[in-house]
């Protein structure tokens, strides 16, 4: 674990967010847990799992192509910036742009972890400390795994201002729920489908196993974030409902069109202007950017925060449609794809183990 080479010096990235959250809860009732929240935090139990072990570290990361990815996924595909590219600078880029995505993710992840101790404080209910408990842990280890991945590109971005803007709103608001509307729905949600597309896409098998297992940690964590909150925002009145839904719409607008790697275009001089309004445009681009919010727009429907601020909102950003999406079906599907994954690389394992012992045999 351990990045060693950041694109812009780490001492100059430093940032303290001010804690004015006060509130610290506990719970004196250790009988009242709803079993759906309980259910989770025994699954979190059960499904531990150590980064080191699991994960088989060996395998190749090409730093010309780190996903194993085709040209076709690179944002300014096609453009002009990129005909005038070599190939060697378009590994380049492709190198800086994995490595800015992935760090990202483990700056995302840390915040998660943060959050995740904060539920543990805030939030009033011991079944959802309970879990919470658990999530801590598993954002910790995926801390590790995104950090040694980076390790492996040897290069590291700092946090995106607009990330890093939204998790200040987050963690400096005092009340529990928007840890977890911030959090467990918009930041996780966002991510999770992010980490579905490399998954699905990646020809690396690195990226495919790690971000396989993370997933199927994240899609616990949506889950709880869901039931906690529909439990919730049914009480609430309308204005504030309304103001939650205000804060999701802006996230998410925030989310869709100030999150374009601006800072890759500005490290390699590529002409920022330029790789900025072909990536806007560009319909492939605007495409992939709405897969996005494909488990965000399901999630604030389930959980009640499906007013007419935040349909117009998505309806804007032309993604109302993922109101439909199945989201049991895809948590399904995540945990289906991770366990395939375990036994190809347990098989994999036992059939080495297996050669070696006929190799000793035959020596003997
Ligand atoms: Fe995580
Ligand atoms: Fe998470």
């Amino acid at each position: 674990m351990g990045v060693k080479r950041y694109a812009v010096p780490v001492e100059l990235t430093g940032w303290k967010t001010q804690d004015n959250t006060g509130a610290v809860q506990f719970s004196w009732d250790y009988d009242s847990g709803r079993e759906k929240l309980l259910s989770l935090y025994d699954k979190g139990k059960r499904r531990q799992w150590d980064a080191k072990v699991r994960i088989d570290w060996q395998h190749r990361v090409d730093l010309e192509n780190p996903l194993g990815s085709e040209d076709y996924y690179v944002p300014i595909y096609g453009s002009q910036v990129w005909e005038r590219m070599d190939t060697a600078a378009r590994g380049e880029l492709k190198l800086h742009l994995a490595s800015w995505q992935f760090s990202q993710f483990l700056h995302g992840e840390q915040g998660a972890l943060i959050c995740a101790a904060k539920i543990v404080q805030n939030v009033p209910d011991m079944d959802s400390k309970f879990y919470a408990a658990t999530q801590v842990m598993d954002e910790a280890r995926h801390v590790e795994v995104y950090s040694t991945f980076l390790n492996k590109l040897e290069l590291a971005y700092p946090i995106n201002p607009n990330l890093r803007s939204i998790l200040d709103q987050v963690l400096s608001d005092s009340r529990w729920d928007m840890t977890y509307l911030g959090m467990q729905v918009l930041i996780e949600g966002l991510a999770l489908a992010a980490f579905g597309m490399i998954r699905n896409l990646t020809g690396n098998q690195l990226a495919r196993e790690l971000t396989a297992y993370v997933m199927q940690d994240e899609a616990r964590h949506v889950a709880f974030g869901r039931n906690a909150l529909r439990d919730y925002y049914p009480q609430l009145s309308e204005h504030e409902r309304k103001e939650r839904e205000e804060f999701c719409a802006e996230a998410c607008n925030l989310m869709r069109s100030r999150f374009l790697a601006h800072e890759v275009w500005d490290t390699l001089g590529l002409g920022t202007d330029e790789c900025l309004e072909w990536v806007e445009r560009s319909e492939a681009q605007q495409a992939f950017r709405n897969l996005l919010f494909t488990r965000i727009v399901p999630v604030l429907r389930d959980i009640g925060l499906f007013g007419e601020t935040m349909r117009s909102a998505f309806e804007k950003m032309g993604v109302l449609g993922f109101a439909d999406t199945d989201l049991d079906a895809l948590m399904a599907d995540d945990e289906r794809v991770a366990t395939e994954i375990d036994g190809a690389r347990q098989a994999e394992v036992s059939s080495s183990i297996r050669a070696a012992m006929e190799d000793q045999e035959h020596l003997s």
